[in-house]
């Protein structure tokens, strides 16, 4: 199987998949890109579980947890490609199509190895509460991260994903863009935290997050938003200096973003010198790429409401 294993013609697939006329700012790249991080930042060091090797989001207690709500679009995108190239894990997919997409939108190159494999039940699947909650401030964006195992730099180097795609009332309970142009990878975001006056609001859903108003706005124009946690990264005064690095000097944040999202989708798994996997705790061991699932993007289930196909 390994000679088969094309992941060239995937990248030209995904690059294939990213424009969407009728989805939010017309791409699909955001959406992957929180694909692949969502998949990954589960990952605990001390007990060594999570991560994206499994791809646990397939099973309802992963992929119908509220923290991952939305992805099942990012993954119901990717189906095609899966149809296509059946012998691809989801694992690999997903985490692939969050570099491609970061490329594509004029971001870094970055570095990105297969052979990751799937989950065949979801007994591995990692506990709910992993992810980062946007409501908190720095000790929680802490206890998160070095839970991962990173530190103060990468933490800010990683936060910078938020040039990329919005928030929505329907998915995290926030609202908005966090800069003008979200479909094109840069660091607009460090500067704008830097630059604007943001001002908190609370929105109808209940949470409160901070935007700019832009006086010269038209009528129907969005707001910018920040999340609570996006302007810890401002006010901490160990986030700070890098806030103001990274405002200051886009290729030194290219640079660091690239290896860092690196590091988080590599993150539990241990390879030999030809980069193959070796601590793969399938059962049945080696790649197993699981069945292809369906197509239609289906959210979280709901209390009371049936199982949700994900
Ligand atoms: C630092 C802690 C983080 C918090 C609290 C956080 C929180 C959020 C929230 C609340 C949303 C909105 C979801 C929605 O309503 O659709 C979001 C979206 C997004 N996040 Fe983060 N995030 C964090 C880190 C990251 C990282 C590390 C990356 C990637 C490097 C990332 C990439 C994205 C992208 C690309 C979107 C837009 C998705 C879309 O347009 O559908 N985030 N994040």
């Amino acid at each position: 199987m390994s000679s088969v294993r094309d992941y060239e013609a995937v990248r030209r697939d995904i690059v294939a998949q990213l424009k969407k006329p009728d989805y939010d700012d017309g791409s699909a790249g955001p959406v992957f890109v929180r694909l692949a991080w969502h998949s990954s930042g589960t990952y605990d060091l001390e007990s060594d579980t999570g991560g994206s090797n499994g791809a646990g989001m397939r099973y309802e207690a992963e992929g119908g947890d509220p923290a991952n709500a939305g992805l099942q679009h990012g993954r119901a995108f990717l189906e095609p490609i899966k149809e296509k190239h059946p012998w691809i894990t989801y694992s690999d997919l997903w985490t692939l199509a969050g570099v491609v997409a970061i490329k594509e939108m004029g971001g870094p190159e970055i570095p990105w190895q297969g052979g990751r494999t799937d989950l065949v039940d979801d007994s591995k699947v990692p506990p709910r509460g992993r992810l980062p909650d946007g409501a908190q401030g720095a000790d929680h964006l802490r206890f998160i991260f070095y839970r991962m195992g990173f530190n103060d730099q990468e933490i800010v180097a990683l936060a910078g994903g938020h040039n990329l795609g919005r928030c929505h009332g329907d998915r995290s309970g926030f609202e908005g863009p966090w800069v003008t142009n979200p479909t094109r990878f840069s660091n607009s975001f460090f500067k704008l935290l830097l630059q604007l006056d943001w001002k908190p609001r609370k929105l109808a859903t209940g949470m409160t997050q901070f935007v700019y108003e832009d006086p010269e706005a038209e009528e129907d124009e969005e707001p910018l938003m920040m999340l609570p946690t996006d302007m810890a990264l401002k006010t901490d005064p160990s986030f700070a200096p890098w806030v103001q690095r990274y405002a200051e000097d886009k290729d030194l944040f290219f640079d660091h973003f690239a290896k860092v999202f690196a590091k988080l989708i590599e993150l539990g798994i241990q390879r030999d010198a030809q980069g193959v996997i070796t601590n793969t705790d399938n059962r049945l061991g080696g790649y197993v790429s699981a069945p292809k699932k369906s197509s239609t993007p289906t959210g979280p289930s709901k209390k009371g409401e049936p199982r949700a196909r994900l």
